[in-house]
């Protein structure tokens, strides 16, 4: 009892307006705690009630209401994503800038208009649809290595990132830019070190390790579109035949580059942040073991849980929690003037837990309804790999649940980036 009356007290003085007001008056991008890393969200909800546009040391503003972000990403007139003047001296001339500088989400229109048409039309659900099968093959193939491992009697528990997660992504995209399966080893890492150097503060190793991946990726891009120019596969499912006839080289290899990058990270995430959330919230994760149980009979409420319980795990834990943009033009925020040039971070993680727009956002609710997060960001550059993201989600986490629904968290190390929310590694006991 004395135990139970102290936990409360504390977690009262916690969430006392004056807590709540210090945190977000402390609040600097440039100075995270690890107690922000390991759970950000009572910042994220102090600066919604206190701060929702909050003025950094540096001038720029990070911007946390819900409202606020669905006005910001619609008006790509006020708000640029161009980010040559911001990363200009963040990487200075390097293949890092030439990268970060030359894809469609970093970049208005005309370019970015250009771009987006071919890639939306290279990610129809027609070729998506054509992913389906493969995808459901590859699952399979990754649960059977894992009850494998696992029958191991050495083998208590596996990591679930390295496992499973991590690697259905690899497989989607590989298979979308046509790399062959025996060369697709080292796209993860590539991923990995190109997004670490959007970190917000970035160390001089992050930097080289981001340039050297970029070198690397751009030879063996080469090679793979110089091949295919001279044995080009059907555009409608094949995205470098599609992108051939209208992009320049450049424009080319560093598109592929940021697909890859788009879709590898913040799917992996998606997976492994929606399996640990699942085992914190038993009773929503019963409902769904149940509904996956009987998913095979082919029962249309089962699948409508699945779709519905996707889209609260990309709310509740959103992969990707920071965006960017900078005004070109003089704005008004909540009455406040702004210049032109002022950058903006949009803070999706706080945003998709604004009480304002969900009852009860700290709550996994599966059949949440209506569910509509901004973990796909909005407007004119939202996520042109969203039904991709999706389907790799209900695939993963459905056949998951049907094979192993009784796992445990072992231990899990988050992989302590602001942006990109998600785990290094998440030990799992199956039974
Ligand atoms: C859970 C998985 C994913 C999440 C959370 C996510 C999130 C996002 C967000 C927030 C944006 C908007 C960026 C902005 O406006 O600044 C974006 C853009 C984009 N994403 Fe995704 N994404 C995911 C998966 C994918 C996949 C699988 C692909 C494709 C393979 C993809 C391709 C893209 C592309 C091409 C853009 C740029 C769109 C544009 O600028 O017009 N994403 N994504």
């Amino acid at each position: 009892l004395a135990f139970s009356l102290f936990y409360r007290l504390v977690t009262v003085l916690n969430n006392s307006p004056q807590t709540l007001a210090h945190l977000a008056e402390q609040f600097e991008l440039a100075s995270l705690t690890q107690e922000f890393y390991r759970d950000p969200y009572p910042t994220y909800a102090a600066l919604v009630e206190h701060a929702p546009v909050k003025v950094l040391k540096d001038g720029s503003l990070f911007v946390t209401s819900y409202q606020d972000l669905r006005t910001i990403y619609a008006d790509n007139r006020t708000f640029s994503s161009d980010k040559t003047v911001e990363f200009t001296p963040k990487f200075g001339p390097s293949l890092l800038l030439e990268h970060h500088t030359s894809s469609l989400v970093f970049n208005d229109p005309p370019l970015h208009t250009r771009v987006r048409q071919e890639l939306v039309a290279a990610l129809s659900p027609r070729a998506i649809g054509a992913l389906q099968a493969n995808l459901e093959v590859v699952v399979s193939g990754l649960l059977d290595n894992i009850a494998a491992l696992h029958a191991d009697s050495n083998c208590r528990s596996l990591d679930l990132i390295e496992h499973f997660a991590s690697a259905i992504p690899i497989e989607v995209i590989g298979n979308l830019l046509g790399v062959p399966t025996e060369q697709r080893g080292p796209l993860r890492g590539w991923s990995l070190a190109i997004l670490g150097a959007l970190e917000p503060v970035l160390t001089d190793e992050q930097r080289q390790l981001g340039n050297q991946a970029v070198s690397e990726f751009l030879d063996f891009l080469h090679d793979l579109v110089a091949h295919r120019r001279r044995f080009p596969l059907d555009p409608q499912v094949d995205v470098i035949s599609r992108l051939l006839p209208s992009l320049s080289e450049k424009e080319l290899l560093h598109n592929c580059i940021f697909l890859l990058n788009a879709g590898h990270e913040t799917t992996t995430n998606l997976i492994g942040n929606g399996l640990e959330a699942l085992a914190r919230f038993p009773d929503q994760a019963a409902k769904l073991k149940r509904a996956c149980a009987i998913q095979n009979r082919g029962t249309i409420q089962s699948d409508q849980l699945l779709k519905t319980a996707i889209e609260e795990c990309l709310r509740f834990e959103s992969s990707n929690q920071l965006g960017n943009r900078r005004s070109v033009m003089p704005f008004q925020l909540r009455g406040h003037s702004y210049p032109s040039g002022t950058r903006i971070h949009l803070c999706i993680g706080a945003a998709n837990r604004d009480p304002s727009e969900f009852i009860e956002p700290n709550r996994l609710e599966l059949e949440r309804s209506p569910n509509r997060h901004l973990a796909f960001g909005y407007g004119p550059h939202v996520c042109a790999g969203l039904n991709l993201a999706r389907l790799e989600a209900r695939v993963a986490i459905g056949a998951w649940l049907q094979r192993f629904p009784n796992y445990k968290i072992e231990s899990s190390q988050l992989a302590g980036r602001v942006r990109f929310r998600g785990f290094k590694e998440l030990r799992v006991e199956l039974d």
